[in-house]
């Protein structure tokens, strides 16, 4: 199948679904500058964060920890959405979306918020970046806010941890919830961006194929990619708006 076969397929599956389930990861943004977890530029190769990004770490050295983030984060800060973040705002107003986002980077919410699409379709399922929370009493800081070394603390004298998830923590129950909804009930999937190697978010395509539905995967790499069934096999940024160009709006 063509490339142009592909998207012509994928944009009548699209045309006839009216609810589209999306599983984003670290692909989507990195045309926005952001590294990915693995591949060859990974996060994971160069700085091995599965050594990192648990809470045993964070209990053994919170500074290494805190370093690692503060570099995440000076790279987020800088970033800005791309087209394929603004595809899927617009996908968005067009369809009944929900996003399993694994990134922590906030572009897709920044994208959403800029369409004035509605972000309550965005489940951060790991997090954010952009906020840090007190372990002990719970309050939430901007991450911006925060001194630019050392290990933050609360007001409360608790220490302060970046709000995303770590291996070994639990995702929230009510994104747990509408991902199993949206496993029983979308029409249509959408893989960008994802290994799909990190469960449970990644269970919901198996869920989503059991059914017959269609997963359609944008991805460069076949290889590093989890299960579908359409490939579309390039960027995010050049696909996405391609993908969603002529849908319209009738069904929002
Ligand atoms: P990965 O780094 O595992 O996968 C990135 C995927 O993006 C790969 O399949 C690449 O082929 C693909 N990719 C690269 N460039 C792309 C582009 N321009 N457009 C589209 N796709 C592209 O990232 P995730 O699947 O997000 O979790 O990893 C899942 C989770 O693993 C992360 O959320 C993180 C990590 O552990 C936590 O931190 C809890």
């Amino acid at each position: 199948m063509t490339e142009d076969e592909a998207l012509a397929a994928a944009r009548r599956l699209l045309r006839e679904s009216r609810r589209v389930l999306v599983l984003a990861g670290a692909g989507l943004s990195r045309e926005s500058g952001i590294p990915t977890f693995r591949g060859e530029d990974g996060l994971w190769r160069r700085f091995r964060p599965e050594e990192l990004a648990t809470p045993g770490a964070f209990a053994r050295m919170p500074e290494q920890v805190w370093d690692w983030y503060r570099w995440r984060w000076e790279r987020v800060r800088e970033a800005r959405p791309h087209a394929g973040h603004r595809a899927l705002a617009r996908l968005a107003m067009c369809r009944r979306t929900t996003v399993a986002n694994q990134n922590v980077d906030g572009l897709l919410e920044e994208a959403y918020a800029a369409a004035g699409a509605d972000g309550r379709g965005v489940m951060a399922v790991h997090g954010t970046l952009r906020r840090a929370h007190c372990q002990r009493c719970g309050a939430s800081r901007e991450m911006g806010e925060l001194p630019a070394a050392g290990v933050p603390a609360c007001s409360c004298g608790g220490r302060l941890r970046p709000s995303v998830v770590w291996f070994g923590e639990e995702l929230d129950p009510l994104h747990l919830a509408r991902l199993a909804e949206e496993g029983e009930e979308a029409d249509l999937a959408l893989a960008v961006g994802t290994s799909a190697l990190v469960w449970p978010a990644a269970g919901v395509l198996p869920r989503v194929r059991r059914r017959g539905r269609t997963v359609v995967v944008v991805n460069p790499d076949r290889d590093a990619a989890g299960p579908g069934d359409l490939w579309l096999e390039g960027g995010a940024a050049r696909l996405l708006p391609a993908l969603v160009e002529d849908l319209d709006g009738e069904d929002a």
